[in-house]
């Protein structure tokens, strides 16, 4: 089988890592890809947000299965445009249509959705630039801290936690006066939720639907989670608060009520949910969704999915997701990310790269590109480096290890990513 997989950050390396394995591959394109994938697969120069092209590219390579990375392009309906194409439509998209990528897209949409299907989430209310005050109204009625969300895709940066009422005012008029442009427009407000968080990953062909080795990401760019929000500095699976019972609930209070809910609301979905969970006293409730994998956690879910992922592709074309079984590998894995000085402020580019001694550690590419002879950053987050170890403690310190000799000036990495679950 052709496979076309879209993206080019740490989560794709990792996918086309998973991908590259599997015995049903003939042939594998990454666009655009990066030099961690060009080792995978053929890096092609495609722009995600030009469907001719990749339709084009698709006809001519004669692709039959593309896995969407990135939720950008499925929000802006890449996968209904390959639906609605009479040279395409037989092509596998992992990724939902533009409606179902709205459980991402629309923060008031997905809010709007779980309060439908009865689905634990935080108590919130939407308001947009002409119903200001009774937004502030609403936050009255709110316990500090306020969550304040653009409504939109604002890169991961559109959600703003404060403590007090007035900043939280001051942030909500700024918000509606397009501080995130029109992603903010509509605010969704919430009710702040204290707990720990866990991601869950789930594969569905839009009737059944497989759960993946759940996960928990690091976002703060500071050790004891203090700073700025990151795209993520390190993953680890398992998470060690998610024993069975609690997966369970997780399983039949929110991934169930959710694959109905887009089956009785007549929403296409076929690829990954994401979905933000936080723990509170044993309750999971939903943070967020996501129409994707998760990164960093892809870099650390990968490593423990022993199943051939293409198959559980194939199974999502043939609809029979309930007919395989889902093998997790059961040692423990650890990621963690080597990111550029200054990120995510202001950081330089075209730092060369030296990858020293890794073990048998994985180097994810995230943020790099070539000169042609040598490896040089391309972005904040670089390199992801990911280990096995028979406990998570072992896959840390061998992250760890391993992301030490990951070296190019200004390099940083956080020393204390899944300390905070390890019980020993
Ligand atoms: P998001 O961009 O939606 O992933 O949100 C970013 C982060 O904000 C989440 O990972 C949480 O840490 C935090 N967050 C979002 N909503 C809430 C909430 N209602 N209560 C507490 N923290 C939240
Ligand atoms: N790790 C969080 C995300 O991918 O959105």
């Amino acid at each position: 089988m052709n496979i076309l997989l879209l993206g080019s950050g740490g989560r794709e390396s990792a996918l086309a890592w998973k991908i590259a394995q599997s015995p049903l591959v003939d042939r594998f394109f990454i666009a655009p890809g990066n030099p961690g994938t060009a080792e995978l697969g053929e890096n092609v120069s495609l722009n995600l947000s030009d469907f001719d092209e990749i339709a084009a590219f698709a006809i001519d390579y004669e692709v039959q299965l593309m896995v969407v990375g990135p939720e950008v392009p499925l929000v802006n309906g890449i996968a209904d445009y390959f639906a609605h194409h009479s040279l395409l439509k037989d092509i596998c998209v992992i990724g939902p249509c533009r409606e179902g990528a709205q459980l991402e897209g629309s923060k008031d949409f997905a809010k709007a959705f779980m309060t439908r299907h009865h689905i634990p989430t935080a108590q919130y209310a939407t308001f947009t630039r002409s119903d200001y005050e009774a937004g502030c109204a609403f936050m009255r009625s709110l316990q500090p801290p306020y969550v304040l969300k653009a409504d939109g895709l604002a890169a991961g940066k559109g959600v703003v936690i404060l403590p007090t009422f007035e900043e939280a005012c001051a942030e909500l008029k700024a918000m509606l006066d397009g501080e995130f442009g029109t992603a903010s427009s509509k605010v969704v407000i919430e009710e702040f939720m204290d707990g720990i968080e866990c991601s869950v990953f789930v594969l569905t062909d839009g009737e059944h639907y497989v759960m993946l080795p759940e996960a928990k990401d690091y976002k703060r760019i500071g050790e004891g989670d203090k700073g700025p929000n990151t795209g993520g500095m390190g993953s680890v699976s398992p998470v060690p608060f998610a024993d069975k019972a609690w997966m369970e609930r997780v399983r039949t209070q929110i991934v169930e009520p959710t694959i109905s809910g887009l089956r009785q609301e007549g929403i296409a979905y076929q690829g990954f949910i994401f979905f933000g969970l936080i723990n509170i006293g044993g309750q999971p409730k939903v943070i967020e969704y996501n129409c994707r994998m998760g990164d960093p956690e892809t870099e650390s879910v990968m490593l423990r999915l022993k199943t051939d992922i293409v198959e559980l592709f194939e199974a999502v074309r043939e609809h029979r997701l309930d007919k395989v079984a889902v093998e997790f590998d059961e040692r423990a894995a650890a990621c963690v990310m080597v990111v550029s000085g200054g990120y995510p402020g202001a950081y330089e580019k075209n730092k060369p790269i030296r990858i020293g001694d890794v073990g048998r550690s994985v180097v994810f590419h995230a943020g790099t590109c070539t000169d042609g002879s040598q490896l040089l950053t391309s972005g904040g987050r670089v390199i992801a480096v990911s280990s096995y170890g028979s406990t998570l403690r072992e896959a840390l310190d061998q992250s760890m290890k391993a992301a030490e000799n990951i070296s190019f000036e200004g390099a940083y990495h956080r020393r204390d990513i899944g300390r905070d679950v390890l019980s020993d």
